[in-house]
């Protein structure tokens, strides 16, 4: 794989060519292409779907729908499995407000576990409130991972929702999703997956998983913000209520009854995100053409050498060392995590601190925060060499206090 060829597919790399941006996690830089698409859309199109009655308005309905099916394929399910959201936030959201307040009722379990994203299990926890079911956190191990041995011990038969992250955005460790969703479909259970830190990294193949649910943002895959994608299963997404009303979702409206669409339009409420469909769907076919398995290899020989080198320093605290993506959730012993990511800023590496909307492990880990590097395919090890240069500095500065 020839990194500066890549490098040379993203604007902000060659504006900026020595940024160290180590930063994916919570955003992936774009390519031209992404861009190029979003540009092409506002440029020769700039109209509504599903709605106009000449050929734009047909023609951008035709692109809108033609990235559904380019999803579709990357996901590997069908057409109407695909439900556009604002992102992972509002797929995981969906999810626990349309099948959560309908089905569950007292009684019922909805597992978790402290290594989600606030997005993963808040709105868990809200449905548990509103319905009285009860919410079960899966015991991590010593390490903080989630393992299907832990994961047995909370599954009853009243288990009926597992909500989980594929992988963590703090920890980066890969759960053992498949062998979890087959053990809770024994009991009855339905699992939705947040994949916003899995499926820009891996081939997420949702047949494979068999997972009910699935939710990510284009933003963390190279695509543009403001677009997600819930797939759920399609006998699912059909017994399930939509939690919007309005435009482009209704069929038949009177006085006094409404029907609605069929899904995925059930769930797309008012002017869908046409251009942040558009782009994603691009965005995949980008990260295809890459390789996923370039993608992965690239981050874990990145990471592995910056690990390598922030042992070498005293006062290092490493929380995730034999974590398998792209992540270094990390400290510096005395040092606040904001304090040290203004120095990494100095430097011109983009890094973030604090507690990364996963409270429940950064409390479970015994700290306020950390500093967390993640890696994706466009990183180079000259950007390593900045960030333990940046490391080297802050402990040199603050450690005189
Ligand atoms: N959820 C994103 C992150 O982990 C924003 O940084």
């Amino acid at each position: 794989m020839d990194i500066n060829k890549i490098r040379n597919d993203f604007p902000v790399f060659r504006n900026e060519p020595g940024l160290a941006y180590l930063d994916s996690a919570a955003m992936a830089l774009k390519p031209d292409c992404v861009i190029k698409a979003v540009d092409d859309y506002y440029n020769k199109l700039g109209v509504n779907v599903h709605r106009g009655v000449y050929r734009l308005s047909y023609e951008a309905t035709d692109k809108y729908e033609e990235a559904r099916t380019i999803i579709s394929k990357f996901l590997n399910c069908d057409f109407e499995e695909v439900v556009f959201t604002r992102g992972a936030s509002a797929s995981l959201n969906l999810v626990a407000s349309s099948y959560g307040l309908a089905f569950l009722k007292p009684g019922d379990e909805v597992i978790t576990s402290e290594l989600e994203h606030h997005s993963s299990h808040m709105p868990w926890f809200n449905v548990c409130e509103k319905t009285g079911a009860k919410l079960k956190y899966v015991e991590l191990d010593k390490e903080n991972r989630i393992t299907v041995e832990n994961f047995k011990k909370v599954l009853t038969k009243n288990t009926k929702v597992v909500a989980l992250t594929y992988v963590s955005n703090v920890m980066g460790y890969i759960t053992p999703i498949k062998e979890i969703i087959k053990l809770a479909h024994e009991v009855g259970a339905i699992v939705t997956v947040d994949g916003a830190q899995a499926v820009p990294h891996m081939k997420v193949d949702v047949k494979d998983l068999d997972c009910d649910f699935l939710s990510f943002s284009g933003h963390k895959l190279c695509g543009p913000t403001g677009i997600g994608v819930l797939y759920g299963k399609k006998h699912l997404l059909e017994k399930m209520p939509p939690i919007e009303f309005g435009g482009d979702m209704a069929d038949t409206v009177l006085l006094d009854s409404q029907t609605y669409k069929a899904p995925p339009y059930k769930f797309e409420t008012g002017t869908p995100i046409i251009a942040g469909a558009i782009g994603l769907a691009q965005a995949c076919k980008y990260l295809e053409s890459i390789g996923f398995e370039n993608i992965i290899n690239q981050e874990k020989k990145l990471r592995l050498k910056a690990i390598e080198e922030l042992k070498k320093i005293d006062g290092v605290i490493i929380y995730n060392e034999s974590c398998e993506t792209g992540v270094i959730s990390f400290n510096l012993e005395g040092i606040h995590p904001h304090d040290a990511a203004s120095v990494f800023d100095n430097n011109d590496v983009c890094i973030r601190a604090g507690h990364h909307c996963a409270q429940l492990i950064t409390k479970k880990l015994g700290t306020i925060g950390t500093i967390r590097a993640s890696f994706y395919f466009y990183n180079r090890e000259e950007d390593i060499d900045k960030f333990i240069k940046a490391v080297k500095e802050a402990k040199d500065f603050f450690g005189q206090f």
